[in-house]
């Protein structure tokens, strides 16, 4: 079995787009697409115009023609919205979701992955955040339907994501439990998705992704392995130096002087021992260098997996004016990152490049109107009434606190949904001409990536970055090898 020695992590939202794990696959390397929220940007794709038709051509090969018919209807808007106009809403998500929004995630899904795999042979991924966990199980299908390569999903323990995979590679039906907060012994919290319920004809043959966790210690790796639902085909190990949520430091929360959080000796990752563990693993967290890709594989490492470079590359979804300003400060070394202990509603720690009129602007931050019309990071809480009930520290503090939320943890929460889909271009227009403001999250490694600007250029490919990191790979590592694959299921 070949596995590739460049992962291209997947970067939510819409940043690692199918146009990067285009490029990425198509070199033989892992391009990896980002799956959360895919159904509100493929809305937002739609109501801009389908610039290209590359959606149209998606939604052609889909195997359910009805369901994409519908979905184009309703969404799409020849030429394009008008450019005040706000785009309109795909429905929140909650445990038992509408018809619409399953047929959502079902096509967005499937559509990101057809446009990643065309015109080459080599697999690709898709990656999830557990956390985000009510869009999962439609939104597998679908990138299934495509024929995804490989599933990646960290943030969160998905021990129950391998069974699922093998559930939805025969069209059967899957369940997956709902994290709900005060959930009472008895209670249903069972999320459950029957592909036969949206199926329209004959269905086609389905292939089981492989499995890659992402973790962040020796515990959760051992403990992905070892109490999975199904087969775990290795594992990505990131550092809190990766760009995007980081996993909070082990032991009592402390900051630094600056506010960040502080990782010691016990967030170290053992390599060794993970050698031990019979599945290939993959480093990732500043591994964006050709001398720490070589350190990678020396370590016994399959490989690396890297966000923040290809971040910048031509081909990602990140805003051109977004991408540019930051080369810049890249490119003088004045680029700042900062570990937000508080902005994400997960209460993960989340990375923030520092930009003057963005959201990690405090007066921006400061002058936005709370509110919560997407709800992915909504976390579901067993209300009085004995119904699941849906509150976001980010959303407005009198819901959240009439909801039962503690006020405390209100404080400093920015709106990750609204503003990562403003990084790509799709930002929501609110009244009075206000437009939702960018938070650009990225690793530490902000200010390497000038490594891959040509002299003289100002922009570099995902092509580029990929032969950059391959340039001290030779192949007599004796770790090159891929270790024994062995099944802890
Ligand atoms: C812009 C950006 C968005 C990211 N979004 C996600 C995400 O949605 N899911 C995820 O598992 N990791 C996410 N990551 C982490 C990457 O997949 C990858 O593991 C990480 O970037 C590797 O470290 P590096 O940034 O030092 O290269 C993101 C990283 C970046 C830079």
């Amino acid at each position: 079995m070949q596995f590739p020695k460049i992962i291209q992590g997947g970067m939510g939202v819409g940043v690692s787009n199918w146009r990067l794990a285009n490029a990425v696959s198509k070199l033989g390397q892992l391009g990896v697409v980002s799956g959360t929220a895919l159904d509100t940007l493929f809305v937002r794709r739609l109501a801009d115009g389908d610039e290209g038709g590359h959606l149209r051509r998606g939604l052609d090969a889909f195997p359910f023609p009805e369901m994409a018919r519908r979905i184009w209807q309703e969404y799409f808007v020849a030429g394009g919205k008008p450019g005040d106009a706000p785009y309109p809403l795909a429905p929140v998500h909650q445990r038992k979701d509408i018809r619409k929004a399953i047929e959502l995630c079902i096509v967005s899904n499937f559509v990101e992955v057809f446009l990643a795999k065309e015109g080459h042979k080599n697999p690709v991924g898709i990656n999830f955040l557990e956390k985000v966990q009510m869009p999962h199980l439609a939104s597998i299908y679908g990138a299934m339907l495509a024929g995804v390569g490989y599933v990646l999903m960290g943030a969160g323990i998905p021990l129950h994501i391998p069974g699922v995979l093998d559930l939805l590679a025969a069209h059967h039906a899957a369940e997956y439990k709902l994290n709900v907060t005060g959930a009472v012994q008895g209670q249903d919290t069972q999320m459950r998705f029957d592909p036969a319920d949206y199926a329209e004809g004959p269905l086609p043959l389905l292939h089981r992704p492989k499995f890659l966790a992402i973790v962040s210690s020796n515990t959760l790796a051992t403990t992905m392995l070892r109490r999975a639902t199904g087969r775990v085909d290795g594992l990505v190990i990131e550092s809190p130096t990766a760009g995007g949520h980081n996993a909070p430091p082990r032991g009592k929360l402390q900051l630094n002087e600056a506010g960040e959080p502080i990782y010691g000796e016990r967030d170290k990752v053992n390599i060794g021992e993970l050698r031990t563990l019979g599945v290939p693993f993959w480093l990732a967290g500043g591994y964006g260098s050709p001398d720490k890709v070589r350190e990678a594989l020396d370590q016994g490492a399959a490989g690396v997996q890297v966000g923040t470079a290809f971040a910048f590359s031509r081909e990602s979804g990140l805003r051109g004016d977004l991408k540019e300003t930051l080369l810049t400060h890249a490119a003088t070394g004045t680029g700042e990152v900062f570990t937000d202990p508080l902005a994400s509603p997960t209460g993960f720690p989340f990375k923030v490049a520092l930009l003057d009129g963005s959201y990690s602007d405090p007066d921006v931050a400061a002058a936005r109107t709370r509110i919560c019309d997407l709800g992915y990071l909504r976390e579901p809480y067993n209300a009085p009434n004995g119904n699941i009930g849906y509150r976001c520290a980010a959303e407005p503090v009198a819901n959240y606190v009439a909801k039962g939320g503690k006020i405390e943890d209100t404080v400093g929460r920015k709106c990750l949904c609204n503003a990562l889909l403003a990084n790509v271009g799709h930002a929501q227009k609110r009244k009075n001409d206000v437009v939702e403001p960018a938070l650009v999250t990225i690793g530490d490694d902000l200010n390497t990536v000038v490594q891959f600007l040509a002299p003289g250029r100002d922009s570099y490919s995902a092509a580029d970055v990929v032969a950059s990191l391959l340039s001290k790979v030779t192949t007599e590592s004796a770790f090159e090898a891929e270790p024994p694959i062995q099944i802890f299921a």
